[in-house]
Order: structure tokens, then C-alpha cells, then sequence
């Protein structure tokens, strides 16, 4: 199962944004919605294997959002559809536990320092223009955790919490791109690799 972990800092906690003007009314949540879009959508289907975790910060409280491929339904290529699922989603009163919203959609408190505790036992990746670079390093693994920033990047704070969780720093180029577009790459090098 290939993880995906964007955060976004301003990206709302509340259902209440148009679906009319994303960028303006939802805290950025179009750059998560073409985040999923580039995890998930294939050319005629969506990856099963895949799963990507949406750190929302911009309400007054983390939520996260948890979007499972092996039980996805009506994911479309759009970012309108998406931004509906997600408004569905935020909906519901969420508390420390996973709840379901629609079909492989779920929601939860907490943000960062929740799923990175989640996943202290698993191989985590942290995406930034200064790493290794991932496509020839030996280390990625089919299997791992990818961190990604929003528009923003990622706080110091943030930096320090991903650092104490042992991940490890690689780049897919000296040119900063934009999340969505990491993720297609990292998807392609997975794809791409000899071990799978
Ligand atoms: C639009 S970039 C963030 C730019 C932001 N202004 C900054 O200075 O950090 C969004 C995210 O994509 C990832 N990213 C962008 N370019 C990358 C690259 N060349 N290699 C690895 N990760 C990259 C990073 O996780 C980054 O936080």
C-alpha cells in the first residue's frame, strides 16, 4: 500500500466553501483535491493501492481526512467531484476515531503528530526540493509513507516532528513543483521499479 500524506495549512475544517470558487473560499483545498486526483485516478480506473491522508489546519482545530483506494467509489477525475466528497466528509462531527463519510472516505481529529505516530513503525519519506534523490536512491519502497507540504511547504515545527519520526529527506528534482505533480512522479517511480 503506497501512503500519501499532504498537509494543508489553510485548508478548512467545515463543510461551509463553494464548490464555485475552491481557491477562494476553502483554503486551498483545489491543491488536495488534484493531490488525490494525481494518488488515485489511472487512465480507466483508480489505484487501489494507494491510500493519502489530507491534514487540514486551516479551521480551529486539525481534522484529518483518510481517502482508501481499495474501497473508493465515485471518485471522478474532476476536481468539483472530489472537493464534494470532501465537503460530505467534513459534515460529520469528527471525533479521535475514524468515521465514515462515503465509500472509502473517512474523517477524524487530529493532524500531523496523530498520523505520525500512527506510523512509527513504517518507512517514512519526506518530500523536499533540498533530499536525496528519489530516482536513484535504492530506498523506496513500495510500501512507505510519502509526506508532502501544500503551497506553504511545511513550518518549522512541522520539519521537526518529520525529522524526530526518522523520515528520510528525498527530492524528485532542484525544482520546487507543485504537490500533485510529486505525487504522480513518486507514483511513476513506484510503478516503474524493478522490485514490483
Ligand atoms: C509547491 S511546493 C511548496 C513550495 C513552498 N513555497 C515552499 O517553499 O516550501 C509543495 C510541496 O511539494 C513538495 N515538493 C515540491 N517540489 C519538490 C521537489 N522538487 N522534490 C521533492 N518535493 C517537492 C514539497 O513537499 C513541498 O512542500
Amino acid at each position: 500500500m503506497r501512503t500519501f500524506i499532504v498537509v494543508g495549512h489553510k485548508a478548512v475544517t467545515t463543510p461551509d466553501f463553494s464548490l464555485e470558487d475552491l481557491p477562494g473560499t476553502s483554503g486551498r483545498m483545489d491543491i488536495l483535491c488534484r493531490s488525490i486526483n494525481s494518488a488515485f485516478v489511472l487512465s480507466h480506473g483508480i489505484r487501489r493501492d494507494v491510500q493519502v491522508f489530507l491534514v487540514l489546519l486551516g479551521g480551529e482545530a486539525p481534522k484529518t481526512l483518510r481517502l482508501m483506494g481499495d474501497q473508493l467509489r465515485h471518485l471522478n477525475p474532476d476536481e468539483r467531484t472530489t472537493a464534494a466528497l470532501l465537503k460530505k466528509a467534513l459534515a460529520i462531527v469528527a471525533g479521535p476515531e475514524w468515521t465514515r463519510s462515503t465509500p472509502g472516505i473517512f474523517v477524524r481529529s487530529g493532524g500531523l503528530a496523530e498520523l505520525l505516530f500512527d506510523f512509527q513503525d513504517a518507512k517514512l519519506f519526506y518530500l523536499r526540493e533540498d533530499g536525496a534523490d528519489a530516482n536513484t536512491c535504492q530506498c523506496l519502497k513500495e510500501d512507505a509513507v510519502f509526506i508532502l507540504g501544500d503551497h506553504l511547504g511545511m513550518t518549522e515545527e512541522e520539519e521537526a516532528m518529520i525529522e524526530h519520526a526518522h523520515a528520510e529527506r528525498i527530492s524528485v528534482g532542484p525544482v520546487s513543483l507543485h504537490a500533485d505533480h510529486c505525487i504522480v512522479l513518486v507514483n511513476w517511480m513506484l510503478d516503474t521499479r524493478a522490485f514490483l
